[in-house]
């Protein structure tokens, strides 16, 4: 089984991946930063979702998966205070890592997903996005 964990350098992604290590997977994990605790059992590959083009890197990092039977969505940041704390431009990032960042991952791969039921439901969003 390979797995792919999106936001899987640290917090909830992290710990995922670790689990799915232990019982057997490979694991490629993502983030702007390597993780802090050392692992021989799971890669690290660097994706920063916050600009608007991330796609090449993404690409490049399917280009050398191969085939994903798990992926996990796990990126973004817990904000502390209420909505009305937030800058324009952090609402923008959130909205970028969390949303269009979902639907672009999803978009792209869809077609290295092993399982039919993913490929037959996944999202399909125009380029532009
Ligand atoms: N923790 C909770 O109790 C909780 C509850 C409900 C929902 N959530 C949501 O679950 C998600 C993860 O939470 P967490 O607690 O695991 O957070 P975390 O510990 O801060 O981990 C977030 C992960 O996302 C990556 N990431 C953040 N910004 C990124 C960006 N711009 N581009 C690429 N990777 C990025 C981080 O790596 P780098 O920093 O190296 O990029 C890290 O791997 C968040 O969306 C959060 O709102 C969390």
């Amino acid at each position: 089984m390979q797995t792919l964990v999106i936001g899987g350098s640290r917090g909830i992604g992290w710990e995922l991946a670790k689990l799915y290590a232990a019982a057997g997977d490979m694991v490629i994990v993502t983030g702007r930063k390597a993780p802090d605790e050392p692992s021989a059992t799971i890669a690290f590959r660097e994706l920063d979702l916050s600009p608007a083009d991330w796609s090449t890197k993404l690409s490049a990092l399917l280009k050398d998966t191969g085939q994903v039977d798990r992926l996990v969505y796990a990126p973004g940041y817990y904000q502390e205070g209420t909505v009305t704390d937030l800058s324009k431009a952090e609402i923008l990032d959130m909205i970028q890592v969390c949303g269009i960042g979902f639907t672009r991952l999803c978009h792209a791969c869809h077609v290295k997903l092993t399982s039919r039921l993913a490929q037959s439901r996944a999202y399909r969003v125009p380029e532009h996005l």
